[in-house]
C-alpha cells in the first residue's frame, strides 16, 4: 500500500477536505452514526484507493452519502413509493436506503451490481463537508476491514493516518453503530439488510402513519426457516478487537462465563453487565475494566470505543451482555455477534 501523508483538518476547513475528493483524494469524516472513509463517487480510481486503504473484498458495496435529496438523481434511477416515504420520513438521519443504481457511479461503488446504498446523515457536519463536495462521497466505515468502526476524531486517526489524505477533527459519533440499511424491493415488501439506529418498530410505524399498511417488513436473518437476503458486508467477520468476544444474557450466563475464565480472569474487560435486568451493581476484582451505562443508546454510542480500549489496556477477553432483539437491542446484538465471531 502507499503511504499516505494525512492531514488533520479541523471544522473551518471543510471546504479544503472538500478539494481533497474533488481532486480524488481520501478523507475521513464525522457522522452520526460511525466516521466514514470517502471518495468521489464518480470516480473509479478513487474509490479503488477506498478499498486500498481499507483491505476491504472488492465483491463488497460502498453507501454512497449526499447532503440532501436535491442530489438524489445524481446517484439513484427512480424510486418506488415506498422508498419515498423512508427517504422522505427518514433522511437526514441514520437510515440507507436502497434504490436502483444511477448510470454516473464508478462500477467499483456497488461493486457490479444494479442498486446502490444511498445515505443522508443527521449529522450537520457531515452533510456540511458533503454539500462542499458537490460530488456524491462513496463512503464505508473508517475502520480497517474487520475492525471495529471508529466512533471518534482519536479512534479515527489510529485506524487511517499514513492510508489517507486528512481526517476532519469533528464530533463523537451521537449514535455509535452504523445506518439501518432498508431496502424497498417493492410498495408490498421491505427488508431490513442490517438492523442499525432506526428499528423496525420505528420502520413500521412509519409505514403506517404514510398509509402504507400493506407493507410487509422483513427483517434479514430473524425469519426462522427462510432465507433472506442481508446487506454483502455482513457475510463477513467484523468489529473485531484482539482481545475474544463472549457474550451472555443474563446472570446466569455470566456466571457461566466467568467459570470458563480460567487463566484469562486476571485479563477481563465487562460491558453492559449493569443494563442487565436484576443485574447486582457491585464492583468485582475480577475486572480489569467494567462499563457502567446508563441505556442501550449509552452501550451503543461506546460499544466500539470499549472494544478497542480493551486492547489498548491489554484484556484477552471481553464479556459483552446481549440485550433483547427489540428496538436498539437488535442492532447492538448484530454487532455483538458478529465481534464475537458468528457470520453469516
Ligand atoms: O452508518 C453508516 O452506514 C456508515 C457511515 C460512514 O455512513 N457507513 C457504513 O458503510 O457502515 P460500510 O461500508 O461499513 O457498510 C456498508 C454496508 C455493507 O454491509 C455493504 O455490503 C452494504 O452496506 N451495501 C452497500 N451497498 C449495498 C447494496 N447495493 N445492496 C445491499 N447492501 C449494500
Ligand atoms: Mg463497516
Amino acid at each position: 500500500m502507499v503511504h499516505r501523508v494525512t492531514r488533520k483538518l479541523n471544522l473551518e476547513q471543510l471546504e479544503e477536505a472538500a478539494s481533497l475528493i474533488r481532486a480524488g483524494g481520501l478523507v475521513v469524516f464525522p457522522t452520526e452514526t460511525v466516521y466514514g472513509l470517502g471518495a468521489n463517487a464518480f470516480s473509479p480510481e478513487a474509490v479503488g484507493g477506498i478499498f486500498t486503504a481499507k483491505g476491504r473484498p472488492q465483491d463488497n458495496p460502498l453507501i454512497v452519502h449526499i447532503a440532501s435529496l436535491d442530489q438524489l438523481d445524481q446517484v439513484a434511477a427512480g424510486m418506488n413509493r415506498a422508498a419515498r416515504v423512508l427517504l422522505e420520513g427518514l433522511t437526514p438521519g441514520p437510515v440507507t436506503v436502497i434504490l436502483p443504481r444511477g448510470s454516473g457511479l464508478a462500477p467499483e461503488v456497488t461493486a457490479g451490481k444494479d442498486t446502490v446504498g444511498v445515505r443522508i446523515p443527521g449529522s450537520a457536519v457531515a452533510r456540511r463537508f458533503l454539500a462542499a463536495c458537490s460530488v456524491p462521497v462513496a463512503a464505508p466505515s473508517a475502520n480497517r476491514s474487520g475492525r471495529p468502526s471508529p466512533t471518534s476524531f482519536a479512534m479515527a486517526w489510529a485506524e487511517m493516518e499514513g492510508r489517507v489524505d486528512a481526517v476532519i477533527e469533528g464530533p463523537d459519533a451521537g449514535l455509535g453503530l452504523e445506518s439501518t440499511i432498508v431496502w424497498p424491493q417493492s410498495d408490498r415488501v421491505v427488508h431490513v439488510l442490517r438492523p442499525g439506529g432506526i428499528s423496525p418498530e420505528a420502520l413500521r410505524a412509519l409505514f403506517d402513519r404514510a398509509g402504507l399498511p400493506e407493507v410487509e417488513l422483513r427483517v434479514a436473518g430473524h425469519l426462522l426457516g427462510e432465507t433472506l437476503p442481508a446487506a454483502p458486508g455482513t457475510r463477513y467477520r467484523h468489529y473485531s478487537p484482539k482481545a475474544a468476544v463472549r457474550l451472555f444474557a443474563d446472570a446466569a450466563g455470566l456466571a457461566d462465563q466467568l467459570a470458563g475464565l480460567g487463566a484469562d480472569a486476571g485479563a477481563c474487560s465487562l460491558i453492559g453487565a449493569e443494563l442487565m435486568p436484576g443485574a447486582p451493581r457491585t464492583s468485582s476484582p475480577v475486572f480489569q475494566h467494567r462499563s457502567d451505562y446508563d441505556s442501550l443508546e449509552d452501550y451503543a454510542r461506546h460499544l466500539y470505543r470499549e472494544l478497542v480500549e480493551a486492547d489498548h489496556r491489554g484484556s484477552r477477553v471481553v464479556l459483552a451482555w446481549l440485550p433483547p432483539p427489540a428496538g436498539l437491542g437488535l442492532a447492538l446484538r448484530d454487532r455483538l455477534e458478529r465481534a464475537a465471531g458468528k457470520t453469516g
